[in-house]
């Protein structure tokens, strides 16, 4: 016999009505599959009189928080509105009304997850996010379910789809970057404020979230170092295409002897590595388990269908019961673990690719090759290409990559070039995956 359980979503943008779309649309099937009536109560808006891309039953819109909290039959409350002191404020107001919680919310969970988390667990409520990391991949049951037998020694993702549709076009199809941009935010893929993704802080968020869970140490967001796709520019992606590599903003976590080892940045992985194939909107994580080895997550990262499958498939495990006894029994959520211990910054050893404009003189290759022997830093290549414009003073393109060398000797070794007189402007430096950084 079926089950039926009522919902009220918090926000109708793309994801907020993908999800009651498919409620509406796809219930009685998700019934006949899974058991459980999904009954649309409620979609919570600031204003009623916007339009909309779904027609809805009458008497569901609201503008009126109180509508969902005082409904005893609203048993789940879906927070996809987005930002975060409001939706901390509802998500608990939710939880002391006796109300589980599906969210898509990775900013909120990053910043505030420990004390939600321990709101919930306090209210016999759960709070499940799948929908929070890697939109419809299926990345939080595997990692807190699925390899739960694993200490997983390191993860490397591709977690913003915006970023990766970006990356991907600029290269691929030579637009701008504000072109492409202006296209993910027509797609859906982008936040409702796109510097959140460009700048990297969208993929620290879900970063914080997901290394919590999978090294089982909570990590804050503001440990995680981060850099976002400021600096490139198509010249860099073309060089590194030259050179074999595919750039992509690549969120990290990794056991090393001296602490985790977590950050995001772009970052130029081989073009054989199965990271560097993950083209467009589309999300991987590479997992690696002491038991299983090496795990592969992949699939759409961002927009309202993918991301709403995820939330689905939520509210179907809270419905049945399983999210509250996964929430409840399993200890790896980050108010249950201990914090983080950090490697010292600065520790990392990787190849790197810097790209810099050299004035077209005698001896200045041989001035930035010295500064980066005086780090102990060794060449791997260097590439210089014929410029036919350039006149004595312009900036000719060089392109260098290294040996593995830790970032401070980098660091160093790129303040040094700044100041070399044979240098214009500042060096653009991309670190490289390799196998040894792997
Ligand atoms: N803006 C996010 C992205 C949406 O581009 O990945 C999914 O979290």
């Amino acid at each position: 016999m079926s089950r039926k359980t009522g919902i009220g979503i918090i926000g109708c943008g793309v994801v907020g009505s993908a999800v009651a779309r498919l409620i509406l649309d796809q219930g009685a099937e998700l019934s006949a599959r899974t058991g459980v009536t999904l009954e649309l109560r409620h979609v919570l808006v600031r204003d009623l009189t916007k339009t909309r891309p779904l027609t809805l039953p009458a008497g569901i819109l609201t503008a009126n928080h109180a509508d969902l909290l005082a409904d005893d039959q609203t048993e789940i409350v879906v927070e996809l509105a987005g930002g975060t002191n409001q939706a901390m404020a509802m998500m608990l107001a939710a939880l002391h009304a006796g109300k589980d919680i599906v969210t898509a919310n990775k900013a909120l969970l990053a910043l505030h997850g420990p004390e939600l988390f321990a709101a919930a667990r306090s209210a016999g409520r759960c709070i499940a996010f799948e929908a929070a990391i890697a939109g419809g991949t299926p990345l939080v049951e595997a990692v807190r379910r699925g390899l739960i037998a694993n200490r997983i020694d390191a993860v490397y993702g591709i977690l913003n789809g915006t970023c990766n549709y970006i990356l991907t076009r600029m290269l691929q199809d030579n637009v701008g970057y504000a072109h492409a941009l202006s296209e993910a935010q027509r797609l859906g893929y982008a936040e409702a404020d796109p510097t959140l993704d460009v700048d990297g802080t969208d993929s620290a968020h879900k970063l914080a979230l997901l290394a919590s869970l999978a090294m089982q140490q909570r990590c804050d967001v503001q440990d995680i170092p981060v850099r976002g796709l400021g600096d490139i520019e198509l010249a860099d992606l073309i060089a590194g295409a030259e050179l074999g590599y595919v750039c992509k903003l690549l969120a990290v976590a990794k056991r090393c002897p001296d602490g985790l080892d977590v950050s995001v940045q772009p970052t130029f992985i081989p073009r054989t590595h199965p990271l560097a194939g993950v083209l467009g909107p589309f999300n991987a994580v590479s997992v690696y388990g002491s038991v299983v080895g090496h795990t592969l997550f992949y699939g759409p990262g961002a927009g309202g269908m993918p991301t709403a499958s995820a939330v689905i498939a939520d509210l179907i495990d809270v419905a049945i019961g399983n999210a509250r006894r996964t929430f409840q029994c399993i200890a790896v959520l980050p108010d249950q673990t201990g914090p983080a211990t950090h490697r010292p910054p600065g520790e990392n050893r990787m190849p790197w690719y810097i790209r810099l404009g050299l004035r077209d003189r005698p001896g200045g290759i041989g001035k930035v090759a010295t500064v980066l022997g005086e780090q102990g830093i060794s060449i791997a290549t260097i590439v210089q290409h014929e410029s036919f414009e350039a006149d004595h003073d312009d900036a000719v393109p060089v392109v260098v990559t290294t040996r593995p060398a830790k970032e401070h000797a980098l660091q160093r070794a790129l303040s040094a070039m700044t100041d070399l007189d044979v240098v214009i402007g500042r060096p653009v430096w991309i670190p490289v995956l390799d196998k040894h950084s792997e």
